[in-house]
């Protein structure tokens, strides 16, 4: 079957939270990594890592702490909880589902990036850090979840994990010179990809001064 093309791809491009768990081939997840690793980095320096987690002890490992924060989150009101718009709420459904069932997904992909952005690590400016650090491994991110939507695979990217983040580090393995940046459950989807809704682009073009909106 023909690839999309690549508007088709970016315009549906969403967050598939429902998977089936049938396996994805180990060829397929190279392919999606490797499309990944074209991203840009500052540098070029590529200080990254994707850790490609199948293992039922670890995706269970990674459900529990996941689920538990989901429901810590919850109490604290700091995920809302109820009287939501219907698409809102939807999501919200559609998230809660993911964090009970993240271990039956086929596939969990840890996107790592070095905590340090070693060509500015003598200049001591975390603001310049934290730009260069996190513009340098979300662009892969993103190459990734093109990738997945490219080849019928639904992916959603999460943050959860930053709350439990250094038990995870200590479980994997992960080295204290890196930082997990993503976790993307992938899987094939149960549901169907559709058209991506966004704020009109009129709305957040600013032609040449910020408020000139009109071109
Ligand atoms: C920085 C970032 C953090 C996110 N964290 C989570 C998360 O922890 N859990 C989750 O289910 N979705 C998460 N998402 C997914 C967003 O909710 C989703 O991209 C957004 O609602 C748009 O969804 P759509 O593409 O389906 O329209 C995150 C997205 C981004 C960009």
């Amino acid at each position: 079957m023909a690839e999309p093309g690549v508007f088709e791809v970016i315009y549906s491009t969403r967050a598939m939270r429902r998977l089936k768990p049938d396996p994805i081939p180990e060829e397929t997840l190279k392919k999606i990594v490797d499309a990944g690793t074209r991203a840009p980095s500052g540098g070029n320096t590529q200080e990254w890592a994707f850790i490609l987690v199948r293992d039922p002890d670890l995706k269970r490992f990674l459900r529990d702490y996941y689920w538990n924060t989901w429901q810590q989150l919850r109490a604290k009101r700091m995920i809302p909880a109820g009287n939501l718009p219907p698409a809102q709420q939807r999501m919200l459904n559609a998230a809660a589902d993911l964090a009970a069932h993240l271990d039956e997904v086929p596939v969990i992909l840890l996107a790592c990036a070095h905590q340090e952005y070693t060509p500015l690590a003598a200049m001591n400016n975390p603001r310049a850090n934290t730009i260069v650090i996190h513009g340098s491994i979300f662009p892969a991110v993103q190459n990734i979840l093109l990738a997945c939507r490219a080849l019928g695979i639904g992916a959603t990217l999460t943050t959860i994990h930053c709350f439990f983040e250094e038990a995870l580090k200590q479980k994997l393995g992960i080295p204290d010179t890196m930082e997990v940046a993503a976790m993307i459950p992938m899987g094939y989807p149960q549901g169907k990809f559709g058209p991506v809704t966004r704020r009109p682009v009129e709305e957040v073009i600013h032609w040449d001064r910020w408020g000139q909106q009109k071109g």
